[in-house]
Order: C-alpha cells, then structure tokens, then sequence
C-alpha cells in the first residue's frame, strides 16, 4: 500500500477504537475524562482571560467524549448545548450524567464529507473542542464545516495539548503517523489552518492556570478564531 491508500484505510480507525471498554477507562481518568470543580474552574479562569461566551448561545461542543466541555460549559449562564461526537459508547457516558440531560447528543464525525449537512449553516454561536483536533483525520475539512456550521461572527475554541509521538502507545501507536496533527508540539499549526480555512485568530496561549494542575502532564494550550465571511 502506498501512502495514500494507508490513509485511507485508516480513516475511522482511531475512533472505533473508543470501545465501551476505552470509553469507561477513558471516562474514569480524572483530568482526562472527568475533571474535579477545581479543575473545571481552572479551565473557566484560563478561558476568561481570551474569550466571553454570551448567555443565550449555542454552544457545538465537538468529539465532547464523556461530556468534560459541556459539563465546564453549563456552568456558563444560559448556553445552549449540543454535543456531537462519533463513539457511541463516550456518548452513553455522557447521556448517562443527569447534569447533563439538556445537551442535545448527536451521534456522528465532523470532518468527512457528508458532515457538511450535518447542522445548518449558520446554526452555532461558538465550537469548542477538547483534545479532539490532534486526533482528527482530516482537519481541514473539519474547519471548513465548522466555518459553515458557525454564524457571522461566531468563534471556534480549541483546546489541545503538545503531545509528541510518545504520547500515542500500544495500540494506539499505529495512529501517529495516520492523523495529521497527532503530535503537533508546536502552537502554530491549529491556527495556521483555520486561518486558511477563513478564521481570524484572535488569541493562541497556553492555558497557565490548567497546566499548573497535578493532574495535566502535557501542556494544554487554547486557539481562539472568528469567523470571517469570504
Ligand atoms: C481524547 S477524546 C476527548 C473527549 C472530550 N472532548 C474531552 O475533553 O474529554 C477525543 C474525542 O474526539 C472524538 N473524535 C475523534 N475524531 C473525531 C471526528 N472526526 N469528529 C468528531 N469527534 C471526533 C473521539 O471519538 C473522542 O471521543
């Protein structure tokens, strides 16, 4: 198999291997799959700092997994939520949480083709994700769907960490060199494609206050952009 045709037989193959078995271990980690109030807040107080979510919003939270951005959402006034995300054994965790039985969970992928039709244009205030786009297999297409998903105006949020390529073990190694930003150790790549894909980037920092906690051993840092009209 060439380069191409490795690529393609991987798409889907890293999600599918969010079983129930990964999906409960996952959910279970704290830090990674549930966050203490504590840690909740030090996400609010780093997302203070470079972003205001305005109450009444509609809120896409993609690849939510076990449900940590929309359970650090709802403590926002007034966010209406949705959360997409592809395994449906990390959704049943988090349709299993009664705190966050208003999220409307959709089952699906954000960045294959189709998915363009997956919400109306212009559905959504804001986008956030959490350790999703270093595990994306096609980022740029993401972008564009989440360009078209998002009202004039409306900001993506991304959340992600400086993982290098031994961060992804055992049977989750063969995915290193599948996933286009699987160990971006640098700041500027999330940015540099949602700028090409029509965003305004208006912050891109660490996240100070979450990286001082015990429990976050790679540094995270977030990406702020707006949408621009082309
Ligand atoms: C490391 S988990 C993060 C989950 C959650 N955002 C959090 O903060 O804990 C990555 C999640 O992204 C989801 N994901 C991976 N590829 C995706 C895609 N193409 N579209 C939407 N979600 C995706 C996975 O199924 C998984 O639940």
């Amino acid at each position: 198999m060439d380069w191409h045709e490795r690529r393609v037989a991987a798409r889907r193959r890293a999600v599918g291997k969010y079983d129930a078995a990964e999906a409960e271990a996952y959910g279970k980690r704290q830090g990674l799959g549930w966050l203490t109030a504590e840690e909740e807040s030090a996400y609010l107080t780093d997302l203070g700092r470079v972003v205001r979510i305005a109450s009444g919003a509609s809120v896409l939270d993609v690849g939510a997994g076990t449900g940590v951005m929309c359970s650090i959402l709802r403590r926002l006034p007034g966010i209406e939520l949705t959360a997409l995300e592809p395994s449906t054994a990390m959704l049943a965790i988090l349709q299993a949480q009664s705190e966050l039985a208003n999220v409307r969970a959709i089952n699906g992928f954000c960045d294959e083709p189709q998915d363009q039709d997956r919400f109306a244009a212009a559905r959504f205030d804001a986008i956030v994700s959490r350790q999703v786009v270093n595990g994306l297999f096609d980022p740029l297409l993401a972008f564009r769907h989440w360009h078209h998903w998002l009202k004039p105006a409306g900001i993506v949020v991304v959340i992600d960490g400086l993982y290098g390529r031994d961060g992804w073990a055992g049977r989750w190694e063969e995915e290193v060199d599948a996933l286009p930003l699987s160990a971006s150790q640098s700041m500027a790549s999330t940015p540099y494609l949602l700028e090409a894909c029509g965003f305004r980037i208006e912050a891109v920092e660490r996240m100070a206050t979450v990286n001082a906690l015990p429990t976050t051993r790679t540094p995270r840092y977030v990406v702020i952009a707006r949408k621009t009209t082309r």
